[in-house]
């Protein structure tokens, strides 16, 4: 079962930017595009668990910031090493300027 979850408003979400947010004790990130679209992500890198909403955003990519791993976070693809292990993605959008995100339970 899932469920949509209001997570912040857009403009909380830089362009070309990510944001943490923890729901029912897990860590994911959001990430605005370069137009405007929204994504979610796990929060945590899966080399070694360190929250990705601090990594640096360019285009639709996130790189991690403790070891410059690269995610595709439209679709949790590991690009670069050390990161080869691929981040669960989740459906986002945007409704009323509130991005709002679909979850497992
Ligand atoms: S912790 Fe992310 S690449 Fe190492």
């Amino acid at each position: 079962m899932t469920n949509w979850i209001p997570a912040c408003r857009l403009d909380d979400i830089e362009q070309e930017g990510a944001r943490r947010f923890d729901h029912s004790g897990r860590t994911y990130a959001l990430y605005r595009s370069p137009d405007d679209e929204v994504f979610c992500t796990d929060g945590l890198c899966t080399h070694e668990a360190i929250h990705l909403a601090d990594g640096l955003v360019m285009d639709y990519e996130v790189e991690c910031p403790k070891h410059s791993g690269m995610f595709d976070y439209r679709t949790g693809e590991a690009k670069r090493l050390p990161a080869c292990k691929n981040l669960n993605v989740y459906p986002a959008r945007i409704e009323d300027g509130a991005v709002l995100v679909e979850l497992p339970g």
